[in-house]
């Protein structure tokens, strides 16, 4: 069973707490995600590998460390997207790869229209991120489409998540790890996450 992570560092909860607020406006919201998402790159790439090469600074010679792998960041469009920035800037040469699905409104099962990924991305440390684990019916797709293209190594980042996504997605996927910002206490006969923050994407956008 892959690991789940929840965090408890205060200034996440603080801006967590913000985001959940139905008044807080879309700019406030985009800003405060992309705070929060690169709070979270410090916890999710703990355990990257570094190599070691030798360098020389004005003062003597010296070992350098450099990540050894090649870490591909997969947003869940649209609403992952929101995430993307606070994480690219912090992870050096990052490469960046698509998917687009979306929920169907009856059904809540994920309908998939786009997917472009970097080539060669077998053996490269893959971080799939999307604010709203929900039925987790989008996370583990996503995260299948990239097992489809030989993707081994692959994290889940997201904000919010409803117990029953984490059991979905941890039951679908053993080998990956679940990163997320809070765990709420259910779903809505509308599929939505309780408490919750909305619809991410619709609060990242300014759509309805
Ligand atoms: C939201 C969210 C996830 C999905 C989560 O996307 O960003 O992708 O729902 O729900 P699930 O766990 O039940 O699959 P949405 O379909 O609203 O699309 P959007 O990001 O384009 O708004
Ligand atoms: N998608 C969202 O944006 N919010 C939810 O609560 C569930 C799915």
């Amino acid at each position: 069973m892959g690991k789940l992570f929840v965090s408890n560092h205060p200034i996440i909860a603080h801006k967590l707490s913000i985001m959940r607020d139905e008044n807080t406006p879309n700019d406030v919201f985009r800003h405060m995600l992309d705070d929060i998402s690169a709070l979270m790159c410090y916890e999710i790439t703990k355990d990257l590998q570094l190599d070691e090469y030798e360098l020389k600074t004005p003062i003597k010679q010296t070992t350098g460390k450099r990540l050894s792998g090649q870490v591909v960041l997969v947003p869940v469009l649209r609403a992952g997207l929101g995430m993307l920035d606070g994480l690219a800037k912090l992870i050096p040469n990052v490469k960046i790869g698509h998917i687009g699905l979306y929920r169907d409104h009856e059904t809540h099962k994920p309908v998939k229209y786009y997917c472009k990924l970097p080539s060669n991305i077998e053996n490269s440390e893959i971080i799939v991120v999307d604010p709203m684990l929900a039925t987790g019916g989008s996370a583990v797709d996503a995260i299948q489409m990239l097992k489809d293209e030989g993707c081994r190594n692959i994290k889940f980042l997201c904000l919010v998540s409803a117990p029953e996504g984490v059991e979905f997605l941890q039951r679908s996927h053993e080998d990956v790890d679940v990163y997320t910002c809070a765990l709420d206490e259910k779903l809505n006969e509308n599929a939505y996450i309780v408490p919750g923050l909305g619809d991410a994407g619709d609060r990242i956008f300014g759509t309805d």
